[in-house]
């Protein structure tokens, strides 16, 4: 058995009350289907900035009527401290993924990112500590490699920021960390790299590279490829996100806390060849694209290349992700195919 699946069976046979903030949102709203189906209790913060109603119903559907009553929905904002006191109150596992997301979205308007990403992880520090809950997981990101070049990325070895989003994210491990240091509140940063699965926001400017192009090839329309398509990324199947969250938060170890992990799967892609995959996954599920992509400019404050190592957190928590990139191209694509068609 491993060790996230006797997690799971721990959990089942002794509930929690779980915190999920940003539960209406793509990785928020599968932690919730996963810990409801686990029979625990959840409360869920979003105020929609960019979550769905839409994301909570489909969850509501894929679980028990008995299961959904565990539920507890609070619409509010982390950028306000007693909303997060509110959303605290009992609980025992935090996992905080409340934030603006997107490079882009930060350099345009990075005053929101930042009131979002840095005030409202702080509040959420904050509130969780006073509410002495057992354990504080928080969604962090690969941006923070910024321009250190090698290969793989190994958790201490950081260069410098590439954007707005990247500053705020390193700026949640500090705070992290000087929480650990000033007050003895331990949280886990997991350093989530691209991540996609189902209910991942297709809409909108801002967003992610699978949803975006997997609309755009549903609907016959131009898929651009920024740059010359050899830029790379290690992409993280949402399942094995969630298997991650869910051994940070129930850690016992001591020495496995106040740590920043790497969330990926060790592989690496490159954009030519997701789209190939995302085009032949469409392909099986009766949707043939045949248009040949459309190459432009390089996009500012992206990274060239990413790949992670999770020997760290394989071996402090005993993380084995279940998904490489094909198999789950094949669940998003199915998920993505009935949704969108
Ligand atoms: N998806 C990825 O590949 C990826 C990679 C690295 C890090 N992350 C981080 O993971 C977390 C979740 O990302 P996601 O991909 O699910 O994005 P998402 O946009 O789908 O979810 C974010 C959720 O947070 C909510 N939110 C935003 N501002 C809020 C506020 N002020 N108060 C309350 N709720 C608020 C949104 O409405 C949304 O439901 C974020 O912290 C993001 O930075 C994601």
């Amino acid at each position: 058995m491993s060790q996230y699946q006797l997690v799971c069976e721990q959990l089942k046979q002794a509930p929690k009350t779980w915190l999920v903030t940003g539960v209406a949102g793509f990785i928020g709203s599968n932690l919730l289907e996963t810990l409801l189906k686990l029979d625990q209790t959840v409360i869920g913060l979003d105020n929609f900035a960019t979550g769905h109603q839409y994301n909570l119903d489909e969850v509501q559907s894929l679980v028990s009527a008995v299961q959904w009553a565990k539920f507890t929905f609070y619409e509010g904002d982390i950028r306000n401290l007693e909303d997060c006191q509110k959303a605290c109150a009992g609980v025992d596992y935090v996992l905080h993924e409340a934030a603006l997301g997107s490079v882009p979205r930060s350099i345009a308007d990075p005053i929101t990112t930042n009131a979002t990403n840095i005030s409202g992880f702080l509040n959420m520090l904050t509130a969780a500590r006073d509410a002495k809950v057992s354990s504080f997981t928080y969604a962090a990101s690969s941006s923070t490699y910024g321009d250190h070049p090698a290969l793989p990325k190994v958790e201490e070895n950081i260069g410098k920021p590439l954007s707005p989003y990247a500053v705020t994210k390193y700026v949640n491990e500090l705070y992290a960390e000087v929480f650990a240091r000033t007050y003895g509140f331990k949280a886990i940063g997991l350093r989530y790299f691209n991540v996609f699965g189902k209910r991942q926001d297709p809409n909108g400017a801002y967003a992610a590279v699978i949803p975006k192009w997997t609309a755009a090839m549903i609907a016959g329309d131009d898929v651009f490829i920024n740059g010359d398509g050899e830029t790379s990324r290690d992409f993280c199947f949402i399942d094995n996100t969630v298997q991650a969250n869910i051994l940070a938060a129930t850690t016992a170890d001591d020495a496995a806390k106040n740590q920043v992990y790497n969330v990926a799967v060790g592989d690496r892609t490159t954009l030519n060849d997701l789209y190939r995959a995302i085009q032949a996954a469409l392909a099986e599920n009766g949707v043939n694209y045949t248009k040949d992509a459309v190459y432009r400019d390089f996009r500012a404050g992206d990274v060239r290349h990413s790949q992670a190592s999770i020997a760290k957190i394989e071996q402090a928590l005993g993380y084995a992700p279940e998904f490489r990139i094909d198999a789950g191209i094949q669940l998003a694509m199915r998920w993505y195919v009935k949704n969108l068609t």
